[in-house]
Formats: C-alpha cells, structure tokens, sequence
C-alpha cells in the first residue's frame, strides 16, 4: 500500500495551536509518527501539509494520477469546501481509498464542525484519537488492502 497522508490549513501549527484540543505534538512530529507506523505496517507514506486549497486538490489529483490511498484530515475545508470534495470523489471513484480523519472529534465540538462535505465521499472517517487517528488510519488501509 502507497499511502499519501495530507493535512490541511493551520495543521502547520500544530503543537502551539489550541494544545488543549489538538496535543503537544507539532507537524514535524506527527509526520515522524505516521513514518514509523507506515514502516511498522509495511507501507510507503509521504505526509504533507497545506494551507492553500489549490494545493490540497493538486495533491489530491496526484493521488489519482499515481495511484495512492490518502489519509487526509481536511481541518476547516472539512467543514464547507465543495472543490476539496469533488476532488476527494475522484480519488474514491477512481477504485482508491480515501480516509477522512481528525485529530479531535468535531461531532462534540461547536455546530459548524458537525457537517463534514468530505465524509459522503470518504471511505471512512476516523475521529477524536489525537495523533493515533492516523494510525488507525493507516491499519484500516493496510489490514483491508
Ligand atoms: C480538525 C477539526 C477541524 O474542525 C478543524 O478545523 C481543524 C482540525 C481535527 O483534526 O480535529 O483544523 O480537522
């Protein structure tokens, strides 16, 4: 399995932003997780973060074009980006497997967290285990390949 794990706006910030809700781990950190669980489980990841959309959706693209599941924890787009959710379809319509994930669970945060754009065109979703959400993320990838 060939994973591409992309993380989205202000996930750059992660270690200083909000620590109460998103930990203590900063971006470089969660990246060096998710490459030794990748190694663990025998799969290639590369982690990437943005906070441009355009970026996201070229990624995303690149998924298709080169044939990769994706772990994606989409932050705010999540929440009201229909582009990032057509180009998430192409990934899932493309015989692909698209993980949908969160650090912290949105579903018991404020309203506008409730509505994911993202999650009707998702494999699956996996939410509100911090850091360990990728990890399961990358087992369900794996154990189902
Ligand atoms: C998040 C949840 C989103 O609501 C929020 O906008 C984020 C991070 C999470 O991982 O918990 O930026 O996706």
């Amino acid at each position: 399995t060939d994973v591409l794990v992309l993380n989205g706006p202000n996930l750059g910030r992660l270690g200083s932003r909000e620590p109460d809700v998103y930990g203590h781990l900063d971006h470089p950190g969660l990246a060096q997780r998710v490459l030794g669980w990748a190694a663990e489980l025998g799969c290639e990841a590369e982690v990437r973060q943005t906070d441009d959309e355009a970026e996201l959706m070229a990624w995303l693209h690149e998924a298709v074009d080169t044939r990769r599941d994706v772990v994606l924890n989409p932050a705010a787009f999540t929440h009201y980006s229909y582009a990032l959710r057509d180009a998430a379809a192409q990934v899932t319509t493309g015989g692909l497997r698209l993980i949908e994930v969160h650090l912290s669970n949105p579903a018991s945060r404020e309203r506008f967290r409730h509505t994911s754009v993202i999650a009707g065109v998702a494999t699956g979703t996996i939410a509100g285990f911090g850091v360990d959400s990728y990890r399961l993320a990358l087992q369900a990838l794996v154990h189902q390949a």
